[in-house]
This record gives C-alpha cells, sequence and structure tokens, in this order.
C-alpha cells in the first residue's frame, strides 16, 4: 500500500467480538516463543508438529536441474536496511528488469508513453500493480517458460501525472489491470526475456468474458444486467496473490474488489452483504462513469461477481477463465495448492483484513494425474472450511457447509450459495479465529508443512489477542502449521513474531538470537520457498516501521538457522516487494515491485526503473540472479 495512504486491509469490518483470552496466550506465547527461539529452536520445534505422513506440495510440472535437496545455509552478505531510489541486492547479485508497465506484449507497437496510451494500446501492453508471479516451465525446453503475473490497482497519480482523466483513459486505466502472460526466453548469459515473437503473451483485464462454475453459478444473486443466466461474467481486478495447481493452472485472487463500486450500497437488496464486505460505495476508481457496472444503482448485484478465486490457463487462451465459487467470496489474498495423502487437493486462502479468517477448501475426489477434465471438478466439488487455533496448538477446520450448525435458512442461508457468497458471516457463526490480516501462505517442498503471513494488525486491543494473534497492535508475524493437507484439524506453532529492527531486551519479536538487526523486519506480506526449501519473505509496511523501506529477508524454516531471518534486498523507495517465484533450478528469483515512489499524489520519490524526468515510476518485475550462475540464496 502506498505511502500516507490508509490501507483498506486495515479497516475492521468484521462486527464479532472475540472473547478476551489473555490467560491461555500468556501460557501458550511464553512456552512456546521460548521453544522456538532458543539455541536448539531446530530441534525442540519438532515436538509442537506433526510428522510429515506423504503429502507433497502441488506444483506445476518443474522439470530441469535438480536443486538440491534438505536444509541448506543460506550463503549471501546481508545489505544495510536503507531507503534508496533503486532497487538494491547483496554483493555478488544483480537484478534485470523483465517487464514494466507499458511494455509491448508484441512487436510493432509505437514507443509507450502514458500521455499517448489508448485502451487499445494498453491490451497489448504489460499491466501495472505488479503482485503475484507463477513461472510454467516449458517441459521440452528448460531456457523457455511462461510467467503469469497479477495486475492488482492502479496509482493513478504516479501513472497518469497531471493528465486529465477523461472517460477513455479511465478505461485504459481499468485495462491496465488484471492478468499478464509472458513467455519468456533465457539468453546464453542466464538473463530471462519476454519473447516479443512468441504468440502466447497476452492480458487478462477487467473486460475478459469468463465463466462462473461451482454451487454458487446460476443462483439468482449472480444473476445481472449482462449475465442473465448468472453464469456468465466478465473480467477480475483486485488481483492480489494467487496459487498454482497441479495441472498447471493459474489461479489468481481477487482482494479488494470493493473499491471499484459506486453508489449506495445500503438501497440494494444485498446491503447485508456489501456491509459485511467492507463495500462502502465510495469507489477510489470512478469507473462507472464509462462502465455501469460499477454503478451499484443500475447493477446492484454485480459485486458479487468479484471477491472468488479465478482459474485461467496461461497455455490456452481458448479457455475462459473460471471463477470458482466453491472457494468462497471474500476479499481472497493467495491460492495456495497442496495434494493430501490420499490425493485429495487442498487450497489454502486467506481473506486480508484485521480480524478476518483463514480458509482451507478440501476437494471431495482425489486428484488424477494427467486427467484434466477430472482435475477440473475437483476445484467444483468440495468443502472450504475455516480456522479455529485453539491454544493447546491444535488447528480445528471447521467446514462451512449448509444445513451444519447455525448455516441454516434461520440464519439467513438458504443454500451453500448463500454460504459461498457470504463465507465471512458464515465464519463469525462458527467461531473462526480473527487473524492479523491472513496474507500469503506457502507450502514447504521439503517438509510439506504450511507458512501462514499475517501482516499485522495495528486494531487489535489488548483484550483482543488470541493464541495465534497474541499481540496487541501486531506488526505481522509468521505460523507454521501441520503438513495434513486433508484432515479436519492440524498442529500449529509460531515461526517467528516480527518486531523492532534492533535485537532490544523489551521487545515482544520473536526470532532466532542470532538474527542481526538488519535480519529483523515488520509486515510480513509475501513468501515464496526456494526450491530447497528455505523461506523467502516480502514486506509491506506501507512505510509505517520506522520510515525504512520494504524489502527481501530469507531464513531457513529447519534446522540451526530457523527463524534466523536475514536481509536481501530493499525495495526502490515507496515501493513494496510482491510475487516472489523462484525458477526450478533456483537460479532466478522473480519478484514484483509494487507503487514505486510513492503513490501518494506527490512528487514520486524515485523515478525507478526508467530514472528519466518524463516517465513516472512504473511497477515492474524484476528478475535477481547470481552473478556467477549460481543458486540465489547459495
Ligand atoms: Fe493485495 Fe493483501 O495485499
Ligand atoms: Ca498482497
Ligand atoms: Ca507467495
Ligand atoms: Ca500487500
Amino acid at each position: 500500500m502506498p505511502h500516507d495512504l490508509q490501507d483498506p486491509d486495515d479497516l475492521r469490518i468484521n462486527p464479532s467480538t472475540a472473547a478476551p483470552l489473555e490467560d491461555v496466550i500468556g501460557l501458550r506465547l511464553s512456552r512456546r516463543a521460548f521453544l522456538g527461539m532458543s539455541a536448539t529452536a531446530g530441534a525442540l520445534h519438532l515436538l509442537g508438529c506433526d510428522a510429515v505422513s506423504a503429502p507433497v506440495a502441488a506444483q506445476a510440472p518443474a522439470p530441469g536441474p535438480a536443486a538440491p535437496a534438505g536444509p541448506r545455509p543460506l550463503d549471501f552478505q546481508e545489505i544495510p536496511w536503507q531507503s534508496t531510489p533503486d532497487f538494491q541486492v547483496p554483493p555478488g547479485y544483480r537484478y534485470e528488469v523483465l517487464a514494466r508497465w507499458g511494455d509491448p506484449l508484441e512487436p510493432g507497437l509505437p514507443p509507450f508513453h502514458p500521455s499517448t496510451l489508448t485502451p487499445e494500446g494498453q491490451i497489448k501492453r504489460f499491466g501495472t500493480g505488479c503482485d503475484y508471479t507463477a513461472f510454467f516451465p516449458d517441459p521440452a525446453d528448460a531456457s523457455r517458460g511462461l510467467l503469469c503475473v497479477n495486475h492488482e490497482y492502479p496509482s493513478r497519480s504516479e501513472m497518469f501525472p497531471g493528465l486529465e482523466m477523461t472517460p477513455e483513459r479511465l478505461r485504459t486505466e481499468m485495462l491496465s489491470l488484471g492478468v499478464s502472460v509472458l513467455a519468456l526466453r533465457r539468453g546464453a548469459d542466464g538473463r530471462w526475456q519476454v519473447d516479443l515473437a512468441d504468440r502466447r503473451n497476452r492480458r487478462i483485464t477487467p473486460e475478459t468474458a469468463m465463466v462462473l462454475c461451482g454451487p454458487a453459478a446460476g443462483h439468482p444473486r449472480l444473476r445481472t444486467a449482462d449475465s442473465p443466466d448468472g453464469r456468465r461474467t466478465r473480467g477480475t481486478f483486485g488481483n492480489c496473490a494467487g496459487g498454482v495447481t497441479p495441472w498447471g493452472t493459474y489461479l489468481t485472487a481477487e482482494e479488494n474488489v470493493q473499491e471499484f463500486f459506486h453508489g449506495d450500497p445500503a438501497a440494494t437488496a444485498e446491503a447485508a452483504n456489501h456491509r459485511r464486505f467492507g463495500l462502502t460505495g465510495k469507489d477510489d476508481y470512478g469507473y462507472h462513469a464509462f462502465d455501469p457496472r460499477f454503478n451499484l444503482q443500475q447493477d446492484p448485484q454485480q459485486p458479487l461477481h468479484f471477491g472468488w478465486i479465478v482459474e485461467i490457463d496461461p497455455r490456452d487462451p481458448a479457455r475462459p477463465p473460471r471463477k470458482l465459487t466453491a472457494l468462497g467470496r471474500c476479499k481472497h489474498e493467495c491460492a495456495t495448492t497442496a495434494l493430501a495423502a490420499d490425493g485429495r487437493l487442498a487450497v489454502y486462502t486467506g481473506d486480508d483484513q484485521v480480524f478476518e479468517y483463514l480458509y482451507k477448501y478440501v476437494s471431495r475426489e482425489a486428484h488424477r494425474a494427467g486427467d484434466r477434465a477430472h482435475n477440473e471438478r475437483l476445484l467444483e466439488n468440495g468443502v472450504l472450511h475455516a480456522a479455529r487455533f485453539d491454544a493447546d496448538g491444535t488447528l480445528a477446520w471447521l467446514p462451512l457447509v449448509h444445513g451444519q450448525g447455525p448455516l441454516d435458512a434461520a440464519h439467513g442461508f438458504a443454500s451453500d450459495a448463500d454460504v459461498l457468497l457470504d463465507i465471512r458471516r458464515a465464519a463469525d457463526l462458527l467461531g473462526a479465529t480473527p487473524m492479523d490480516r491472513p496474507e500469503d501462505i506457502e507450502v514447504s517442498p521439503v517438509s510439506g508443512k504450511v507458512y501462514v503471513f499475517l501482516t499485522g494488525n495495528p486494531k487489535r486491543g489488548t483484550d483482543q489477542v488470541n493464541p495465534a494473534n497474541p499481540l496487541p497492535q501486531g506488526v505481522g508475524h509468521i505460523l507454521e502449521l501441520g503438513a495434513d493437507h486433508g484432515a479436519a484439524a492440524t498442529r500449529w506453532e509460531l515461526l517467528l513474531h516480527c518486531g523492532h529492527r534492533a535485537p532490544t531486551p523489551d521487545n515482544q519479536s520473536r526470532y532466532h538470537p542470532q538474527t542481526s538487526g538488519a535480519g529483523r523486519f515488520a509486515y510480513p506480506d509475501n513468501g515464496a520457498f526456494d526450491p530447497s526449501g528455505r523461506l523467502w519473505i516480502v514486506t509491506d509496511s506501507y512505510g509505517m516501521f520506522e520510515g525504512f523501506p520494504d524489502g527481501v529477508w530469507a531464513t531457513q524454516v529447519d534446522g540451526d538457522g530457523r527463524a534466523q531471518t536475514r536481509h536481501f534486498a530493499n525495495c526502490p523507495v515507496g515501493a513494496e516487494g510482491t510475487g516472489p517465484t523462484f525458477t526450478p533450478d533456483g537460479r532466478a528469483l522473480f519478484l514484483s515491485i509494487q507503487h514505486p515512489g510513492g503513490g501518494n499524489g506527490k512528487e514520486p520519490l524515485t523515478r525507478w526503473p526508467d530514472f528519466q524526468a518524463d516517465m513516472p515510476p512504473r511497477s515492474s518485475v524484476v528478475v535477481i540472479r547470481r552473478e556467477d550462475g549460481g543458486v540465489v540464496g547459495g
């Protein structure tokens, strides 16, 4: 989130009041903090987690050179934490800009400039607000692959500085959102670049034709002026993090979609739903000026077409993207998949807002390798669960099923569709645990354990802490869940609690005791495992954490280096990093740089990456490599 702006994720919407739990929290945090942070943390933490049965994190087919297995020490020189106009990496590393907002996706386009950009031009060019990335390697050629990139939201004051926002320019801006599919080629020098001659480069935008599938598809509440059957829809926006299915498709999560709708939600039949979602009708973008879908009085049910997980086939433009209603509607942050030991597909997702919930979807049937038609249905027929964290280290997954417990007509749920359209209220009724902004979720490729990034919660008071969110006004923490992806319960553990950059005795952060000052951070937001199972963490502090920039940190999660986070990169001033993804050989790290320069309507703090007076800062994806071509992180 840009400097000086109120992050919408920090607005409290959930009216539920969590019971005070100070007594159990004190017990649990003190015991587990000791276990997790002692010098013998690596061995002792195993006491708190289930043994790994067999599950393996679901990933796209990943051919290419095999990466080393097991815990591998991190071997790079930590860099100072400093504000800088450029992106900074450690000595011996370089970064290259892969794609900037406005870069062409086909040959022969005129030079880019915001003042001359048209809607027709934007849909042939890379989008803005870069977020989640996923790499789909070419099974036959390790030097090629497709990279999908989310484009979350626009930073208007920097994209179009001083330009009149005519309806055409508003539409141009809107079409910079959604998803890009980039065909990449690695040169002999190891550098990854977009292959403009490859016809697979394309954009998915807020106007792309899509379908709704799963239990809510066709429900009367999803019928709109341009979708009389409630099964067709158009477009995706607010695309934050995401995931990859075992059959090689891309999942993109629609997060802050409420910011796009204008009007009076209280005057619609969906008033209660809009209120619980945080949809106020005070939109940020004004797109109702050219598209009636964004006018609540003209199209009151249109917002229900957004807030879903969307599946896109990066290799097949002929397949329309699918909105997966079985995974529920909320401010989805990510969609991280894993196969249970019995082959059922789990999808972990968070609802990124203070006091909202963590979810896990589990398919009813098992994955079948090579059976695409069967596997697609796994995302239509399954059970969504919300997480309740208990003080004894147990996590109970509470099923959101119509007719079970309070999810009945007496509470306003007449069908599974009603539950899936309003999972926040369903999870309230089930007693799920209100979290500190559940953001990214990652599954270790080595252990199968699940890591949940909680970005922080400045609104949590001392009387509102709970076992899994143990500090008031927390500045972020990371939880570790068991690898039993199909189970109705698992164990949970604290990996680390963020805090002060200096290791002072009185702050409440929890790291490995040998963590350096630069190795400490706040607001963990996005993450990725590298192929050898080391966790990389990217922050989103929106400038609130002592004025220090966002950046990249890395840690082992097992062994003696558990929770000893090390500082790897500084983002350009004003930017947050998002969407880290490694190539299967671990030799390249893709990273999105979102809102460089700050997006606060003032003179930009940097003009990264072009550093030209007539070009605004541009959200981009970079590739980080070692100068000697080795594995990133050592
Ligand atoms: Fe789009 Fe939750 O960050
Ligand atoms: Ca995010
Ligand atoms: Ca991630
Ligand atoms: Ca973020």
